[in-house]
């Protein structure tokens, strides 16, 4: 089995597949540094919690996450409150980056002696429709063949595994906005002790946090703009007036990091051509807003590996069948809640008077009636799809 690419999708399941006696190479494009120095997002939703726990890596998980049963919004310079867990049953999510997340699979895999490859280069998928397909790669100077049963492709939106299913094959979807974000990491405790998402007339912002000591920060900005025409000054300024709240202080620190990112929803199916299976980014991707990205990957790899265990324990082929009809459900889900929070809390440049009391009325709504949050509060804890979307039908 060949693993293509060493993201939370890629490790998660070549840990998952590890567990059950199948063995994978993962190829990774990127050095090991690179890899866990890279900054996303932090809010493992419930589901994704016990799955890290069941694949023996939810140990420093456990220790140094921050369960959280809520989070608030904040409009028109007033805070509520959306109580999550007291609104599904006790569901959580936990705050723990996505960074450390990789972390601990990548020094799970290292400990047990599994093949995780990083720093290869030239990547190529072959024979994907054939009964031998392969891997080429450079590593080390030379160039490389991995012949293999099956191919996961988890190498993000812009790997090579999508690219090598024909075009008349895939129906892709997506929209981009009109919009990035600006993030920061702070060497300062939260002045929050939940998540905060700001709806501003100046724009979007966010005060998330990594620990009880580090702060993570987002502004909505223009996708045009230079991080080198924002210093942290004006980061701050921009932050300040955006979470404003009545008796609320944001305290500052200093900036460990900055970065602007995109936003984009994208959505690519089938899911599966030939021997190839995609999972996470290589085929959806959802604006941050939300923090699905990760749990989605997530879920797609724990559907993925008990099909391949299925598979490799020669039990049948019915779900590996299936798994592309079985993701979709999820992905569509956590594409309109994505979707859906973003729309709701950004300043749309190109809105109109109508648009803009359209997004108010759905604020008030969100953040008053019962009803309305419960649907915030069980999209955001995540839904249990995957029983429900086998069987549709
Ligand atoms: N060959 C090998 N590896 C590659 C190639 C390639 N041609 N192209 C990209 N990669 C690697 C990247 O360097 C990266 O480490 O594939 C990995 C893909 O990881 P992610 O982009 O993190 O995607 P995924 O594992 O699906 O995780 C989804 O990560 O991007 C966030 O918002 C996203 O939170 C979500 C989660
Ligand atoms: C983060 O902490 O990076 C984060 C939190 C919530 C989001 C997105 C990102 O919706």
């Amino acid at each position: 089995m060949a693993i293509v690419g060493a993201g939370p999708a890629g490790l998660l399941l070549g840990q998952l597949l590890h567990r059950q006696g199948i063995e994978a190479v993962i190829v990774e494009a990127r050095s090991r540094d690179y890899v866990e120095a890279r900054i996303r997002a932090g809010v493992l939703e419930q589901g994704t919690i016990e799955v890290l726990r069941e694949a023996g890596v939810g140990e420093r998980m456990d220790r140094e996450g921050l369960p959280h049963g809520g989070i608030y919004i904040n409009y028109e310079g007033m805070r509520h409150h959306i109580p999550m867990s007291d609104l599904t049953g006790g569901r959580a999510v936990m705050i723990y980056g996505q960074t450390e997340v990789v972390k601990d699979l990548i020094a799970a895999r290292l400990k047990d002696g599994a093949p995780l490859l990083f720093d290869c280069s030239d990547v190529s998928l072959g024979g994907v429709t054939s009964g031998e397909p392969v891997v080429r790669y450079t590593h080390d100077g030379q160039d490389r063949e991995l012949g293999c049963e099956l191919i996961a492709g988890c190498d993000g939106f812009h790997g090579v595994c999508r690219r090598a299913i024909p075009e008349d094959v895939l129906t892709t979807w997506g929209r981009e906005y009109p919009f990035a974000w600006l993030g920061i990491l702070a060497d300062v405790a939260p002045s929050t002790d939940e998540l905060i998402y700001a709806q501003h007339e100046r724009g979007f912002a966010l005060h998330s946090m990594r620990s009880p000591s580090v702060s993570r920060l987002y502004i909505q900005v223009d996708p045009t703009e230079k991080i080198d025409d924002w210093s942290d000054e004006r980061i701050w300024s921009e932050l300040h007036v955006r979470l404003a709240s009545e008796g609320w202080e944001l305290t500052e620190g200093p900036v460990i990091e900055k970065s602007i990112t995109p936003m984009r929803s994208f959505v690519a199916s089938p899911m599966r051509y030939g021997r190839l299976l995609l999972a996470g980014d290589a085929a959806h991707i959802v604006p941050p807003t939300g923090a699905k990205g990760l749990n989605l990957a997530v879920a797609d790899v724990t559907v993925l590996a008990e099909a391949l265990t299925e598979h490799f324990r020669h039990v049948s082929d019915a779900a590996l069948d299936e798994y592309s009809d079985r993701c979709t459900m999820r992905v569509w889900r956590a594409q309109h809640f994505s979707w859906w929070m973003t729309t709701m809390l950004h300043q749309d440049p190109g809105a109109d008077e109508y648009g803009r009391e359209l997004q108010r009325s759905q604020l008030r709504y969100t953040c008053s009636s019962e009803a309305a949050m419960t649907s915030l509060a069980e999209n955001y804890v995540g839904l249990r799809l995957q029983e429900t979307a086998v069987h549709h039908g």
